[in-house]
């Protein structure tokens, strides 16, 4: 071999040499970076982890709250608002009323007849329709004479005569999904607006009137009969199926519960009398707050941006508003710092771009390649390239932001449970019947918990989990569909004036 050959192998030598030094070079560095994105997913499982002891936790804080709440206005976050409903349906209301039910993006209306025994729906017609953005951060008059027009077009096609006679006043069921200052059954004062609603001249105003002004203006001769949370009416059309039902629990866009409480135990109204001795009380729970709730940086920065800093944080870790902004802040901060989602930082910097559906749908991706995932990824937020391991690590995350939720609701359940004794730890004394817990049922509403099977079994096994299992036989969650909707109905059909 000549020089020139020998000079030529030598450059081939170094050559090859550089190029294994710079695949190793990037195989290092990509393992690290993936090291990287595996290590914030860990950091982040720990910061969200619900230990039963935790959760224990939190059930105390909740039942502490609900004391503080009850004991004086403003003496905890928890607002423990009075419903003035002391008796809850029981199957036997009869006639055909109209409910209104608006608490989010949707508003429904609907006419319900009741048979009047045996808890016996006998028709149930309903009319969809949704509210733009503008309205939902418009003027309380467009909203309410919104409404009001749908009503009326509705009421013209369904009223059919059916039980009705002409010309005399129909009564309506209206369930209005915010904190509402009560003043009576029919009327009511709105505290704040959640949910992205933002309507500056309608707080503090009593939204019954609003509504009934509207009807006015309109020419439909209706009147608010009862007006109601979603939760309320999601008690009422459980205890009209069941009279086991003693608190309801919404997990959707937003979140909250209500329950039964015994009027002497609401101690900031001193004197409130009932003819039960019972009253509902509207906890507003999304507003909740403790310390012993695991909150992450991403919490954090969630509520930071939010238009209601510093409120609603419960509602911000549980509910389908936040659920999957809480995983968008995750997979922003993994694609900043690793490049297992290349080329994607731009995409998932756009706040709420992962709706809570989208990301219910990756996380019960059940195919063994994960294909739903890296359609969805390609098809709403644009990513593409994305590896199976990848994607297998956010579905982790879908899961540990979803499990840390359902507990935490779960835990907030068991505290109303404990708060009325319910929940097995007051022995014999309380809540038993011949030294066995009473029967307890809850009625559960709201997409997370009726269509997410995955919120749904994890919330269902913490409840379990936390009450033992000498308890947990004895409480029933119970699935109350359109709780909201003909709850409402039932409600104005147990305090209608024409009863
Ligand atoms: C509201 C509650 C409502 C809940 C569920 C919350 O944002 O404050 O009044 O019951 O959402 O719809």
């Amino acid at each position: 071999m000549g020089g020139a050959g020998l000079g030529l192998a030598a450059a081939c030598a170094v050559a090859t040499c550089a190029i294994a030094t710079v695949m190793v070079a990037h195989r290092v560095r990509s393992r690290r970076r993936w090291g990287r994105a595996v290590a914030l997913v860990r950091e982040f499982e720990e910061a969200c982890a619900t230990s039963v002891g935790r959760l224990r936790q939190v059930v105390d804080a909740m039942a502490v709250e609900m004391h503080a709440g009850l004991a004086s206005e403003g003496g905890s976050k928890l607002r423990m608002l009075l419903t003035f409903i002391d008796n809850l349906p029981d199957g036997s209301e009869e006639g055909t009323y109209y409910a209104l039910d608006l608490g989010g993006t949707n508003f429904r209306v609907l006419q319900i007849q009741f048979s009047g025994k045996g808890s016996m729906i006998l028709t149930h017609r309903v009319q969809r329709q949704q509210i733009s953005q503008e309205l939902m951060t418009g003027t309380r008059e467009e909203l309410f004479n919104f409404i009001a027009s749908t009503l009326k077009q509705f009421v013209q096609r369904e009223d059919d005569g059916i039980d009705q006679i002409p010309d005399v006043r129909k009564d309506l069921g209206f369930t209005f999904s915010f904190p509402v200052r009560q003043l009576s059954v029919s009327s009511g004062l709105l505290i704040k607006w959640t949910k992205g609603f933002s309507i500056k001249d309608a707080v503090g105003k009593d939204v019954a009137q609003c509504l009934t002004e509207a009807m006015l203006k309109t020419g439909l001769n209706m009147r608010v009969a009862a007006l109601v949370n979603d939760t309320v009416g999601t008690l009422a059309l459980g205890h009209y199926y069941d009279v086991d039902t003693v608190a309801a629990v919404i997990i959707g866009t937003g979140t909250n519960a209500c329950y039964l409480e015994r009027t002497d135990a609401i101690i900031k109204y001193q004197g409130l009398l009932t003819n039960s001795g019972d009253m509902v009380v509207n906890m507003e729970w999304g507003n909740f707050w403790s310390s012993h709730l695991p909150r992450t940086p991403y919490d954090i920065s969630l509520d930071d941006e939010s238009p209601n800093r510093n409120e609603q944080g419960f509602e911000k870790m549980i509910s389908g508003m936040y659920l999957g902004e809480i995983v968008r802040r995750v997979l922003q901060r993994m694609a900043e710092e690793s490049d297992i989602f290349p080329d994607a930082v731009q995409n998932l910097s756009v706040p709420f771009v992962i709706r809570t559906p989208l990301m219910a749908a990756m996380h019960e991706d059940d195919s063994p390649d994960l294909r739903e995932v890296g359609k969805i990824l390609e098809d709403h937020l644009k990513i593409s390239g994305v590896s199976l391991k990848a994607r297998r690590l956010l579905v982790r995350v879908c899961d540990i932001v979803t499990r840390r939720a359902a507990r935490l609701a779960a835990a907030g359940i068991v505290g109303i449970l404990k708060k009325i004794g319910r929940d097995g730890s007051a022995g014999v004394a309380s809540g038993r019947t011949k030294g066995k817990p009473r029967r307890t049922v809850v009625a559960v509403e709201g997409g997370l918990y009726v269509g997410y099977s995955m919120f749904r079994e994890y919330l269902n096994e913490a409840v379990a989990e936390i009450l033992g299992e000498e308890v947990a036989p004895y409480v029933c969650l119970r699935v109350c569909e359109d709780g909201s909707g003909t709850g409402a109905a039932v409600l104005a059909a147990a305090y209608s004036s024409n009863r």
